[in-house]
Order: C-alpha cells, then sequence, then structure tokens
C-alpha cells in the first residue's frame, strides 16, 4: 500500500535486505541456470555514476551517444564487421524482434514468413505476434543444430528471412551458420544471426583452438547478429546488442522522434527511454577487458564445462544429452522430475522444463560450485 507519509531511507533498506534475502545470488554459488551473471565491479561503478543518462533523447547525452556508437562498432568489429549499424538495446529478445522488423520492412511481402530453427528462443514468438510475421519452424538434426535442408525447402515467395542460432538456449549449440549463409545468398534471402549467448564465447573460444564453426559477418549471407553484453559480457541488466551490415535495415526501422528537448532525431529501439549507463558499461567493458580479458574468462568457463560434463559421464542414473559445444552443460536423469524437484529443494537454480537440467557455466560458476552440486546430484540419484 502507498504509505501517506514516506519512510525513512533506513527502515527502507533495512527492510529490502530483509524481503530480498529469499532471491538467489549469483556469488551464492547456487545459480547454475542461468546466462546472467554478477556483473563486473567496473560496470557497477558505471551504472552509479551516469545512471540520468538518457539514450532516448540522444539531443541532450550527445557524449552518450557517441559512446554508444563506439560500443556497437567495437561489437560489430568483434564480429568481423568493418562498419556497424545497430544499438546497445534492452536484451536479446529486443534484438531479435529488431531484426524480424527490418527484415519484414525491406520485404514487400503481403503475408510475411520467417524460417527459424525449431530450437530457437521464445523472443520470435513475441516477434511474430507484434509484427505479424509467420514462423516456419525448421526440423533439427540429431545433434540438435538446424537441419539446413528442411530450411531449403521451406523456402517459398513469402518468406522475408532466415534465422541461425550461435548458441541456443538449452544446448548451447552453434548451427552450421556457413551452409545457411550459402542458402540466404543463393536465394536472395537475408539470414539473422541470433548469437545472445554465443557472440562473447565463440570468437574467444576459436582462438582458444576449439573446433566451432563461422557464425558472423565474414559469412557473406549474414545480415544482422543478436549479441548480448548481458549474458557472457559481463555488462549489468538491461543490455543487448543488435548489430547490422547495412544502413538499408536500421533506415527500414527508423521512426521520428521529434518532440524531445534534446531536439529532433530518431529511434530504432522499442524502448523509448533508455539507460545511457548500460551502453557506457559496454563500452567501457569492451575497452577495460579488451580481446585477451574476454579470452581468459571463456577459456575458464570452457574448460570446466568440459570438466563438468566429464563428471556427469560417470554418474549412474544420468546422461549428457550432447558433448557441450560452448559452455552450457545439459543432462538427463531418470524421473526427471522428481530429481530437479529435490535439487531445487536443496537450493539449486536451475530448471529442466525442457525435459533436461542445463547448467551454464557463467564466470560466476566455480568449481567448487560444480563439485558440491554433484555431490547432491549423486545422493538424490542414489535414493532413487
Ligand atoms: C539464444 C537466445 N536468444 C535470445 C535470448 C533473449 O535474451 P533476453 O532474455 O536478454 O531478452 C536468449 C535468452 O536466454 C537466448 O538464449
Amino acid at each position: 500500500m502507498l504509505p501517506k507519509k514516506g519512510t525513512s531511507e533506513e527502515e527502507i533498506l533495512n527492510e529490502l535486505e530483509k524481503r530480498l534475502n529469499v532471491d538467489l545470488t549469483f556469488n551464492s554459488g547456487k545459480i547454475l541456470g542461468s546466462m546472467c551473471t554478477y556483473p563486473h565491479s567496473l560496470a557497477q561503478k558505471i551504472i552509479c555514476r551516469y545512471m540520468d543518462r538518457n539514450l532516448g533523447d540522444p539531443g541532450l547525452h550527445k557524449g552518450s551517444r557517441e559512446i554508444e556508437k563506439e560500443a556497437v562498432q567495437m561489437l560489430g568489429e568483434l564480429l568481423n564487421l568493418k562498419k556497424a549499424y545497430g544499438s546497445i538495446v534492452s536484451g536479446g529478445s529486443e534484438a531479435n524482434i529488431l531484426a524480424v522488423r527490418a527484415f519484414r520492412n525491406i520485404n514487400d511481402v503481403e503475408r510475411p514468413e520467417l524460417i527459424l530453427p525449431k530450437s530457437a528462443h521464445f523472443s520470435f514468438l513475441k516477434a511474430s505476434d507484434l509484427l505479424r510475421v509467420k514462423l516456419v519452424w525448421a526440423e533439427l538434426n540429431d545433434d540438435y543444430s538446424v537441419n539446413v535442408k528442411d530450411v531449403e525447402r521451406k523456402i517459398n515467395d513469402n518468406t522475408i528471412g532466415i534465422v541461425g542460432i550461435a548458441g541456443t538456449t538449452g544446448l548451447g549449440v552453434v548451427d552450421d551458420i556457413p551452409a545457411l549463409s550459402d542458402l540466404a545468398l543463393d536465394y536472395g534471402i537475408p539470414l539473422h544471426i541470433d548469437a545472445a549467448f554465443g557472440g562473447f564465447v565463440i570468437p574467444f573460444a576459436k582462438v582458444l583452438g576449439y573446433d566451432l564453426p563461422d557464425f558472423d559477418f565474414k559469412l557473406k549471407g549474414v545480415q544482422s547478429i543478436t549479441i548480448d553484453p548481458h549474458k557472457m559480457g559481463m555488462a549489468p541488466i538491461p543490455a543487448g546488442g543488435i548489430i547490422f551490415r547495412k544502413k538499408k535495415f536500421v533506415d527500414s526501422i527508423s521512426v521520428p522522434a521529434p518532440y524531445l528537448a534534446g531536439g529532433k532525431v530518431s529511434h530504432i529501439t522499442i524502448t523509448g527511454t533508455r539507460p545511457g549507463a548500460n551502453a557506457i558499461a559496454v563500452w567501457a567493458l569492451l575497452k577495460h577487458l579488451g580481446f585477451e580479458g574476454y579470452k581468459k574468462i571463456v577459456k575458464e568457463a570452457m574448460e570446466l564445462s568440459r570438466w563438468f560434463a566429464e563428471q556427469i559421464k560417470t554418474l549412474d542414473g544420468a546422461y549428457l544429452i550432447r558433448e557441450p559445444m560452448l559452455n552450457i552443460v545439459s543432462f538427463g536423469t531418470k524421473e526427471l522430475e522428481k530429481i530437479e524437484k529435490e535439487l531445487k529443494k536443496r537450493g539449486w537454480g536451475i530448471s529442466a522444463h525442457r525435459g533436461y537440467i542445463r547448467i551454464v557455466v557463467m564466470p560466476h560458476v566455480k568449481k567448487e560450485h560444480l563439485e558440491n552440486f554433484l555431490i547432491d546430484l549423486k545422493e538424490i540419484l542414489g535414493e532413487h
């Protein structure tokens, strides 16, 4: 209830401390099933210092706008693009919606259709509903990557775009993006890559020697990429990224925003008023960590994932769904629902609603957390 008279800061803070005690925190070592992590300490400082900056009115905050542009450019360079167009947005969902919106707008089709893998994130359902674009689901291969032949079979005159995934939400699978790119070029259809998760993993993992397909603008058919700094980029929520190869995509989704205090500009994002601090934090982390800094984070996460996958293989009553490609390890168990319930009772932040338990080895996940989890898992499996 809204109090008539205000409450002291101290009381408010004390109440929050008590009430939010039930939230799982990343540093508890219990959150094993999230793609978010504890933000980098530099980003925390930046959020406090620049929390008043509004990228929705860039005429007022010209410095912030410049910094956002540079952040977009650095993300583009990470993805092998010389000149990048796009924005720091609220997350992977908004980024995917913007890509579908651009593909729809540049295509003059009455009944637009988008072909995407059955493994795609549910944000495309939102895009479909908002934009009235029909989703055409492509089958998966036995290894859970998209079946490129099925994608080709589903292309028709209404197809406005194809989606490939570089790091699926459930299993971290990277589709055969080079083959999708060839297909997109052959048929003259734009290809969007959802690298919301993999965008901050694959470029570094490849340099570390992991055998992963190309997925970025190096491939000529790729026209746009979702890449989320608030996942493996260590940035605070909200921070997603949408990067386009060509200006025409951005132009197709620009709307004029005439009344702003800072002067007339145009917006491509779904949000109007939006946090400058988060975009500034993305810029700061890219500069501060650099390629080598992110490589180190990815090295640890990938090595720990491999170790954990090997441990799962030794368990009675549990099995890997597939060998991990990125730092996501998913496994099935006997009596999955019961096992999930027991793990949750012991405080583990995991879910099994996809038919398996997914462990995302984010930077806050340490070996000792996984060892503790394995002790509990073994015990619970033994009881069933
Ligand atoms: C592959 C992929 N795309 C998009 C999203 C949506 O990102 P967000 O939750 O930041 O909107 C996710 C989130 O898990 C994802 O895994």
